[in-house]
């Protein structure tokens, strides 16, 4: 039987400020897959993790998106969320005044309420985040501190692991979760996200380095370029980007004669 995509994504354009950033891109994702996303800074990333999660600044001028089936692009940031999108950002914001047990205790129970499921106590939710913590390896004193004040780059990368944990989404948007994270760290990212990865769930990994492709092995590895994926292959292609960089893929007025 054909399984829908997670993810499709058809020919989408998408602007901020009247500047065209996502051109044409096509892509798809199937239940259980791990797609990485490579390419060079500025090529537009990030852009399309924010315009998949909904932030109001990018503009979609065509194409189409569809989430487990649904029209994602008629959903409003909060309603992707609450069907099952996480995305963690590649500069994770800062909450002073609200503790990380008050937003993530918030963040559940409000997806919960949109999908007609009864909203947990904080005795309860304390348990249940207690048992995240521990299987994401996040020390216990997190529970307690102003979401992402004061945390190190590395801390703030890892919370947000942790809010993947505690909201189990269908899709998974990671965006340089890799970067700023110390050798023990990234391995204790990697084998966290893997214990968070099921059958039923798609992942994307918006990465710049290999190692972390060591740890994740990814089904499916494209290479963005101004907007567009202009390359994809399997993770022998993340080796070859290590070694070759992106030149060879980016079109130059020297190599389209080459290829001509
Ligand atoms: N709000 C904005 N206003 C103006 N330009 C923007 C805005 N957001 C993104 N851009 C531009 O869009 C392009 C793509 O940016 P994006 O952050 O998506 O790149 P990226 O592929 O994630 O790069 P990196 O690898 O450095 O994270 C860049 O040229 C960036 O300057
Ligand atoms: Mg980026």
């Amino acid at each position: 039987m054909k399984q829908i995509p997670i993810l499709e994504i058809q020919s989408l354009c998408a602007s901020v400020e009247g500047k065209p950033i996502i051109k044409e891109l096509n892509l798809s994702i199937r239940p259980g897959e791990i797609h990485a996303i490579m390419g060079p800074n500025g090529a537009g990333k990030s852009t399309l993790a924010k315009v998949l999660a909904g932030h109001p600044a990018y503009e979609i001028s065509s194409g189409n998106v569809s989430f487990k089936g649904k029209d994602l692009l008629e959903l409003e940031a909060p309603e992707r969320a609450h069907a099952g999108l996480f995305m963690s950002f590649q500069y994770p914001i800062e909450i002073p005044g609200v503790s990380n047990l008050e937003f993530l205790r918030a963040a559940f129970n409000s997806k919960n309420k949109a999908n007609s499921q009864p909203e947990m106590s904080l005795a309860d939710f304390e348990v249940l985040l207690d048992a995240k913590m521990m299987a994401m390896e996040v020390k216990p004193e997190f529970k307690h501190r102003n979401l992402n004040e004061g945390f190190s780059g590395g801390e703030k990368k890892r919370n947000e692991i942790l809010q993947m944990a505690v909201l189990e989404p269908s899709l998974a948007i990671l965006d340089e979760t890799d970067s700023g994270l110390d050798i023990d760290a990234m391995r204790i990212v990697s084998r966290s996200v893997l214990k968070l990865m099921n059958k039923e769930m798609g992942l994307i990994l918006i990465t710049h380095y290999q190692r972390l492709l060591d740890y994740i092995k990814p089904d499916y590895v494209h290479v963005m370029v101004d907007g567009k994926i202009v390359q994809s292959g399997g993770p022998e292609l993340a080796l070859e980007l290590e070694n070759k960089g992106y030149d060879w893929l980016v079109p130059t007025p020297n190599n389209e004669e080459v290829s001509a």
